[in-house]
């Protein structure tokens, strides 16, 4: 690992990470406004940290399994003085099951989740009625999750899933979609993308 790398690891990403804070955890009062975005996934870490960035009066936190994203958060965050991002490194589930406040989160980004294609791999995917349970708990009264892929068929079933629960009221192609990384894949690839917003009802 580089020094650098090692640097944000052990000095820079702490900072950052909230699971050490007492629960519930008020994201509002951590991140100092009154709007919360949550970006589920948040891979690289580039809509986070530019969502940030660009609005002063939105907190994000930004969760993932994989830290290489969340060390650039970090690097970025602390060269750019932001305190209106923080971060999770681990499964965002466990976030949403008892973390943070019940009816205190604007938005929750899942963005390109991983499609698992197989079949039998269907039942890894994010959009569950587990998730949406918890979502729907997390959001304000006129909260909503935002959802991107360019995997049509989960984006066919998710939606299912989501009309199913009956607790969320969809509309369809409603939000700019950042460019993320996986987003400039899809389009590389040429591949639909597919986007929905489930609000809270
Ligand atoms: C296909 S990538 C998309 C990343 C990013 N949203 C984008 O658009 O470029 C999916 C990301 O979700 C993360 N992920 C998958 N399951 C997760 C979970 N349960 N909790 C937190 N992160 C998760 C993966 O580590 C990966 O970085």
């Amino acid at each position: 690992m580089s020094a650098r790398r090692e640097y944000a690891l052990t000095e820079l990403l702490p900072k950052f990470e909230i699971s050490e804070l007492d629960r519930p955890i008020c994201l509002q009062q951590e991140l100092g406004t009154e709007f919360v975005v949550i970006d589920f996934g948040s891979g690289m870490g580039d809509h986070a940290t530019k969502l940030a960035a660009n609005n002063h009066n939105i907190g994000v936190l930004a969760i993932d399994v994989h830290t290489v994203g969340l060390l650039q958060v970090a690097e970025e965050a602390t060269r750019l003085e932001l305190t209106n991002i923080c971060t999770h490194h681990g499964d965002g589930m466990d976030v949403f099951k008892n973390w943070l406040q019940f009816g205190s989160i604007d938005e929750i980004h899942i963005l390109f989740p991983d499609p698992w294609p197989k079949a039998r791999h269907h039942k890894r995917r994010l959009i569950s009625p587990l998730l949406l349970e918890m979502a729907h708990n997390l959001l304000k009264p006129s909260g909503r999750i935002v959802f991107v892929t360019d995997a049509e068929d989960y984006f066919e079933s998710a939606k299912s899933i989501i009309e199913e629960f009956g607790k969320f009221t969809i509309t369809l192609d409603d939000w700019e979609i950042p460019v993320t990384n996986y987003h400039q894949r899809a389009l590389r690839l040429q591949h639909k993308i597919s986007q929905l917003s489930a609000r809270k009802s």
